[in-house]
């Protein structure tokens, strides 16, 4: 499939609100739609600093700001859309084939990414003109 911006979407999480504090969970092919495989998380990034300039092959994803916010850059090789994750009860679907940036990092800010795939440096294309080259650009 070759994947475009529209195929992108942000998920509501369910929240159990409560005085003592608020829940909310992800469980595989409920909310989001693929087998949680892996979970990594990216923390501590110093101001001004652009993580995960590059496209996944294979590799679905679903990414949520447990704490502080941070914008998500999707670009298709045709149209690019901006994403504010802010809240730990959403999140950002993001399916194969897109090149994604992730920057405007806020201080304590939490990113999680729940993926589809074990980790392979093969499943990456880092440069961006083999990303277009992929997209057949
Ligand atoms: P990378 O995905 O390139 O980070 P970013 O998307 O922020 O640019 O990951 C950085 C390094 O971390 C990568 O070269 C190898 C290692 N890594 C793992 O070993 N396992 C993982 O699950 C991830 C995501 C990265």
């Amino acid at each position: 499939m070759n994947t475009t911006i529209n195929d992108v979407k942000i998920i509501d999480l369910p929240i159990f609100g409560d005085p003592r504090g608020n829940l909310s969970f992800i469980e595989e092919e409920k909310q989001v739609p693929f087998k949680i495989k892996r979970t990594y998380w990216i923390y501590d990034v110093p101001g001004g600093q652009v993580r995960g300039g590059h496209a996944f092959k294979n590799q679905l994803e679903f990414i949520v700001a447990l704490s502080g916010s941070f914008d998500i850059v999707i670009d298709d090789g045709l149209n690019k859309q901006t994403y504010s994750l802010s809240r730990s009860f959403y999140g950002l679907y993001i399916p194969h084939g897109l090149w994604r940036q992730m920057e405007n990092f806020s201080t304590n800010s939490l990113a999680m990414i729940l993926s589809s795939t074990l980790y392979s440096e093969e499943d990456y294309i880092r440069k961006y003109p083999d990303f277009l080259n992929y997209k057949g650009l």
